[in-house]
């Protein structure tokens, strides 16, 4: 279990998220990997601590502002380190940590709780941006 490769580093955008899924006990759950100030990665399960059913990443990265990710459901912003709500409706909750590593450029899944299973939510398909209304790649 754990150890294995989720993406490349420069794969993880510094504005953003990347989602990604895995498995816990065969229930598929959302992940977001984000990038720290130093280049480090680090990952937590992509779902606000506000209300659990309303996912950070909606499969275009959520939005990071001043360091922090951001909800947008009501705004609630997450420390990208700690994963601490620093403001909005459940400030001082904590988002539920995965662990990751990163090594050799890419980052991998070393949490015992999960099984990586893909990245991006579709089977198979990884998050299409070309079609994502809020890319901000605009090719
Ligand atoms: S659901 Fe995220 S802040 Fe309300």
């Amino acid at each position: 279990m754990g150890d294995e490769r989720i993406a490349a580093v420069e794969e993880v955008p510094a504005d953003g998220t990347l989602l990604y899924t895995l498995a816990e006990d065969g229930d598929e759950r959302e992940a977001i990997l984000v990038k720290l100030s130093d280049g480090a990665v680090t990952s937590f399960l992509n779902y606000c601590m506000h209300w659990t059913d309303v996912k950070l990443d909606t499969g275009d990265g959520a939005p990071v502002r001043n360091g922090d990710v951001v909800c947008r459901k009501h705004a609630a912003t997450f420390e990208k380190e700690s994963g601490r709500c620093t403001y909005g409706p459940c400030e001082g909750a904590q988002l539920d940590p995965v662990a990751v590593e990163t090594r050799d450029g890419a980052v991998f899944l070393v949490d015992d709780d999960y099984e990586f299973v893909r990245t991006g939510v579709d089977d198979g398909d990884p998050v299409d941006l070309s079609t994502s209304p809020g890319s901000r790649l605009g090719f």
